[in-house]
């Protein structure tokens, strides 16, 4: 998709964009009233469709129309209307449209940001093919409770991997032809208790160190839109924060799309409690800065009416207008031909989509515990059991929000298990020991009397789809209805279990980590799911998946991040008055970066070219580690780095990813892996400017490198001279 940057930068605008901007301004010119308010107004499809407004030009938007039957109807509807203005066409793509792909959080755990820029672009281009030219992601919000269901359709905890990712995925999902939405501005994944829509309420250092970076990072590659947060910030309703939406937005973040609404939002701002009717709900939305009215159709009703008031004016309205216009413009809408009524997204999967499927599948996967190398199954095994309610079921796996994922394209975990399996001479028995939601017992028995005869148990538990996602927010994180009770059973067996968990967020397994032989982490892992967790199961890859979140012993730690501000009492074990709990322990039961392959790394070297006086104008921090494979395999590891500033005006957190990479190393091989971070990624933020302003502290850091945020190796560096950036990763 053609793309064409309006960021103003001191230069102000681009000649090119000059010419759309006079394009712009010149239809404008032509638009009455209503054909500008409709602009702005996004209305979906199903049973209540508003063809009419199709018909007579006045709505710019339309969602949820997946087919390129609908989608052709609406675009001759419009060619026919008397400004033939093309109409954005959105749909939720968050991770596949026919091909569906691991959930992000999933996806986070490769920490590839480039593998997230194809998987991107993959799912993009089958949407585009059926006419769909936007979509509604990334979604950016960082989280730290996984309480909060959608924590699956974000990369995690950490701001650095979320900017990172956000920005792949941004510059992916464009270049396959979707208009990307950053959303939801802004700090939507921390609201309270984890309850779904509840309030946020974040402290300013917080808000600018760790929420906001990751949106920033998708405005600066380009995202054409950003949506709203349904939840108030602080006390204000995102849809109705001029701050957030126009001062920092647009005014300092330059950012030079358009805002939409999330659904039904501005008149929620009637239910916040800061609109008394739909007219002032309409004014304050648009006069905060949201262009686009999702659905609650209030701008329809009552922008005419606000603008003869002067609630709101028109130079308002024109703006709103010209932000949409001109994203129109500048991703080629108007020369987009329109789509075939015949296409049908059945020509997906390919075997290119699945080959990325599985690619990713297997990359985002965590082994958590692998104890007496049970995995990768060994050749001596003869015969193996995967028993629960999740191992067969292709719907589950393709997880929440799955666009057109067919179930029937899925491969299921038993599938891929049996095809595997075969292809070794290994028996494989399957029971589902209780329905998905697992309320039914009366299976148990057989399935752990199945399990007793074989080699190896495959325990496939975890929670159904439908339990992850939007409006699906969890204060019980264990192993729901009798799935605790099956388990319990295999594990009576005496035979080793390996627990593959298939969920969308840490489930409480504390009590069964000691007698479990292995434990992986799959998430939703999308279409081929089932062949991908064969791959890992029988060694045909190796898992290489780290954790992007904090795993919690139990849910009343939550929430539980590795990158917390030191207490004044740090931990001692003898010593109750000491930071932790008095029923618990205080660390998680697997910290953030966490995951297992099937060999293992040493570390040592750890050498910093500069160490001292470093300048942040001239210098960057340039290290390197020395990474020896001890195992007798081959593997991949992810390299991490984390850094401290232990002393400085504010606390710092005890330790910040601040990068890392991937190496490859044959059995015994030992390689030296550098990185050059630039200094600007250590700052942090800085009270009492004029704009959103980050420091970086002259004075001594000290850094770790290792393959989790637990890591031991040390050293130490000194900047001495600091400075101040917009932004806090470059
Ligand atoms: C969600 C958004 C989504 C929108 C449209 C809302 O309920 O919060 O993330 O994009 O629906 O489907």
């Amino acid at each position: 998709m053609p793309r064409i940057n309006c960021n103003q930068d001191s230069s102000g605008l681009t000649p090119e964009c000059k010419v759309l901007e006079g394009k712009v301004n010149a239809l404008i010119s032509k638009m009455s009233l209503d054909e500008k308010i409709g602009q702005l107004v996004l209305i979906s499809n199903g049973p209540l469709m508003d063809w009419e407004a199709v018909r007579n030009g006045t709505a710019g938007a339309l969602i949820n129309f997946n087919n390129a039957q609908d989608i052709a109807k609406a675009q001759e509807m419009t060619a026919k209307t008397r400004l033939a203005i093309p109409l954005l066409i959105g749909l939720d793509v968050v991770h596949g449209f026919r091909t569906q792909f691991p959930t992000p959080l999933g996806e986070a755990a490769a920490f590839d940001p480039d593998l997230s820029r194809r998987v991107a672009k993959a799912m993009a281009e089958e949407a585009r093919y059926v006419g769909v030219n936007w979509t509604y992601a990334p979604m950016a919000d960082l989280s730290r409770d996984p309480r909060w269901g959608r924590i699956i359709e974000g990369f995690g905890e950490d701001p650095y991997l979320g900017s990172l990712l956000t920005a792949a995925r941004v510059e992916g999902i464009q270049a396959g032809g979707l208009v990307a939405t950053v959303k939801h501005f802004a700090g939507y994944g921390a609201p309270a208790g984890g309850r779904e829509y509840a309030e946020t309420l974040i402290p300013q250092s917080e808000l600018y160190n760790f929420y906001l970076p990751p949106y920033h990072a998708g405005v600066r590659a380009g995202a054409g839109s950003v949506m709203s947060a349904f939840n108030a910030l602080n006390g204000k309703p995102s849809t109705a924060n001029r701050f957030l939406l126009s001062d920092l937005l647009r005014d300092q973040w330059k950012f030079d799309g358009f805002v939409t609404s999330d659904w039904g939002a501005v008149q929620e701002l009637m239910a916040h409690g800061i609109a008394a009717n739909e007219l002032i709900a309409t004014a304050i939305a648009i006069n905060a800065g949201v262009d686009m009215d999702m659905m609650s159709k209030l701008y329809k009703r009552n922008l005419y009416k606000a603008i003869q008031l002067g609630l709101v004016s028109e130079e308002t309205l024109n703006q709103a207008v010209r932000r949409v216009l001109l994203t129109k413009y500048r991703f080629g809408l108007f020369e987009a031909p329109h789509t075939p009524a015949e296409r049908v997204d059945t020509v997906f999967p390919t075997d290119a989509s699945r080959g990325l499927a599985r690619e990713a599948a297997v990359k985002s996967f965590v082994l958590l515990k692998n104890s007496s190398d049970l995995l990768p199954i060994s050749q001596d095994v003869k015969s193996i059991s995967v028993i629960g309610p999740l191992a067969d079921r292709p719907c589950e796996q393709l997880g929440p929000h799955a666009a057109r994922g067919g179930c029937e394209d899925a491969v299921s975990y038993l599938k891929g298990i049996e095809k595997r399996a075969s292809q070794s001479g290994v028996k494989v028995s399957y029971q589902a020991g209780c329905d998905i939601f697992c309320t039914d017992e009366l299976k148990i028995e057989d399935a752990v009397a199945t399990a007793k005869t074989t080699d190896v148990i495959i325990a496939v538990l975890g929670e159904p789809r439908d339990a992850s996602g939007e409006a699906a927010s969890k204060v019980h994180f264990g192993l729901s209805g009798e799935q605790e009770n099956l388990l319990d059973g295999l594990l009576k067996t005496d035979k080793p279990v390996v627990l593959v968990i298939m969920a969308g967020r840490p489930l409480d397994i504390t009590r069964y980590q000691e007698k479990l032989g292995a434990i992986l982490m799959t998430w939703y892992p999308g279409t081929e799911g089932g062949n991908a967790v064969a791959d890992v199961l029988f060694g045909d890859k190796a898992p290489v998946g780290k954790l992007p979140l904090t795993y919690p012993r139990a849910v009343g730690q939550v929430p539980v991040y590795y990158n917390h501000l030191p207490s004044g009492r740090p931990h001692l074990d003898d010593n109750r008055f000491t930071y932790g709990y008095y029923d618990e322990s205080y660390l998680p039961l697997y910290p953030f970066g966490w995951g297992l392959t099937y060999t293992s790394f040493n570390y040592s070297d750890l050498k910093i070219e500069k160490a001292e006086h470093l300048n942040v104008e001239q210098d960057s921090l340039k290290l390197s580690v020395l990474v020896q494979n001890t195992g007798d395999r081959s593997g991949e590891e992810i390299v991490q780095v984390y850094v401290r500033k232990p002393f400085d005006e504010e606390s710092r957190p005890v330790r910040e990813l601040k990068a890392f990479s991937k190496v490859s190393l044959a059995a015994g091989e030992a390689k030296t892996v550098q990185f050059e971070i630039p200094l600007q990624n250590l700052s942090f933020y800085k009270e009492g400017q004029t704009e959103v302003a980050y420091q970086v502290s002259p004075g001594g850091y000290q850094l770790w490198v290792g393959g989790n945020s637990d890591a031991r190796l040390s050293a130490e560096f000194s900047i001495e001279k600091g400075s101040i950036f917009g932004a806090r990763f470059q």
